[in-house]
């Protein structure tokens, strides 16, 4: 690693806390202002020290090393899906492990994927009446939960479809929950609320035993995740156990529909205080959709709705920060690092840092006329490396199909008077916040 980055540790630390209430207190703010005090910024969190990398080439080089730094560290930084799955995993286990899971989003199953995204988004929203006043972040979370749950299961009996939703509803909100506020046995308390996450947890369980099973004894290829997941094989021609599986599913409902959900719900904020912009989307939706629902083949002729979910991801990387953890004493860019430190990275960060995007606060999904290519460690959210997000062009297809098949028939006219805020969980997701519902004229 190279010695020419600056590093120095952050101003303001409070006697034994450190940095910990500035970091609670405006996490956004606080971490966006560490640039401005070197590249690789030190943070005190109580008794424990912490690196913020800050300069895109430094936080590029550094994902990239996952031997030097593995999975782990407190905090938000847990990623996407803490526990189950590859994301959970240790790099020596990852490789495997990732590479069995590849197939699952190999690029020529998504037009198969997009056609039950379209399919569910095109059913949920059929039951939208106008005038309804939606909590769009929980729509949003509904949608995304039917579209994944539809193409990891697209064997299931859809008459059963409902209550499946309801149990990924209430297993992606649950675990979302506890990890937000990791109360030690809180999860073995008898209240309403545990009994809910345990039964909908059993039945998601059941149901993938069932249609593993089911699979397993046919072989068949029902062109959905699952199937994608039970027919990858390791060099040594094995495949992931039915454990794993139960882990994979689990990892992807967490990860799959959570971070997709929050950037739909920005994605609403963003284009209703931006009124030039969404006509233009309109614009470019008449044209092609003419209040159709979106299909995979339309991608192509909607630029300007994928621009708004490059900008809408820039602006509010659902996965906000990163933590990986020192496996052994190291230099990191010039500081010495000494081994179970926590390195934390920040999309967020490097998204607002204003000599890498110009205006950088501005909602502008132009920008991405000229800078199609952001040159690498500048824009991640989907983070880098090694463990790079796997449902990339998964999240992004279904967020397009999302806003194209809504905003083609919909208005979704956010309640005035109320800004829309990052709630304090551990994505960036707005919080609640209400819309009403009407038709678009065109
Ligand atoms: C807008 C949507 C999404 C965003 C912003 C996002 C973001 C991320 C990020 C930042 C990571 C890296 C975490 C780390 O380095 O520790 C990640 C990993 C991962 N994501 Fe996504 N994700 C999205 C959608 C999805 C979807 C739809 C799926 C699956 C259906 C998915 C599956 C995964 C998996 C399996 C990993 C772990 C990869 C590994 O460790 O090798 N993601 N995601």
């Amino acid at each position: 690693m190279p010695t020419q980055y600056t590093s120095a540790t952050a101003p303001g630390a409070l006697p034994l806390l450190g940095h910990t209430p500035a970091l609670l207190r405006r996490p956004l703010a606080f971490v966006a202002g560490l640039p401005a005090h070197g590249d690789l910024v030190r943070l005190r969190l109580g008794p424990r020290d912490a690196y913020v990398a800050c300069h895109p080439e430094l936080v590029r080089r550094l994902l990239a090393e996952d031997h030097l730094l593995d999975r782990g560290g407190p905090g938000p930084g847990a990623g996407p899906a803490g526990g189950a799955g590859p994301a959970g995993c240790p790099a020596a286990a990852h490789r495997r492990r990732r590479r069995l899971l590849q197939p699952a989003f190999h690029h020529d199953r998504l037009p198969g994927y997009a056609a039950l995204m379209a399919e569910e988004i095109a059913g949920t929203t059929a039951r939208w009446r106008v005038g309804d006043v939606v909590d769009v972040p929980a729509a949003m979370h509904r949608l995304t939960t039917a579209a994944t749950a539809r193409c990891l299961f697209a064997a299931h009996d859809r008459a059963g479809s409902p209550a499946v939703h309801d149990s990924v509803d209430v297993v992606t909100r649950g675990t979302g929950r506890r990890v937000t506020l990791p109360l030690p046995g809180a999860d073995r308390l008898p209240t309403p609320g545990n009994r809910r996450l345990r039964r909908a947890r059993r039945d998601l369980s059941e149901l993938t035993g069932r249609l593993v099973a089911g699979h397993r004894a046919t072989g068949a290829d029902h062109h959905d995740l699952l199937s994608g997941l039970l027919d990858a094989r390791d060099e040594d021609g094995r495949g992931l156990t039915d454990a794993e599986v139960h882990d994979q599913v689990a990892t992807f409902l967490l990860t799959g529909t959570e971070t997709t959900a929050a950037t739909l719900a920005w994605a609403w904020s963003l284009l209703a205080r931006h009124p030039a912009v969404r006509e233009r989307l309109h614009t470019e939706l008449d044209t092609v959709l003419d209040g159709r629902p979106a299909r995979y083949e339309d991608l192509p002729a909607l630029p300007l709705t994928a621009r708004v979910v490059s900008e809408t991801l820039r602006l509010y990387p659902p996965v906000w920060i990163l933590s990986r953890t020192v496996t052994t004493d190291a230099d990191l860019g010039g500081l010495h690092v000494p081994a179970g430190a926590t390195v934390l990275f920040s999309p967020y960060l490097l998204h607002r840092r204003a000599d890498l995007f110009r205006r950088p606060d501005r909602f502008d999904p132009d920008r991405w006329l000229t800078t199609a290519r952001p040159s690498p460690g500048t824009y991640a959210p989907f983070g880098l490396g090694a463990r790079r997000c796997l449902g990339d062009a998964f999240g992004t297809t279904e967020a397009v199909l999302a806003i194209a098949t809504i905003a083609a028939r919909w208005s979704v006219t956010p309640t005035p008077g109320r800004t829309v805020r990052p709630g304090r969980g551990p994505s960036l997701s707005p919080r609640p916040y209400t819309a009403t519902l009407a038709r678009r004229a065109r």
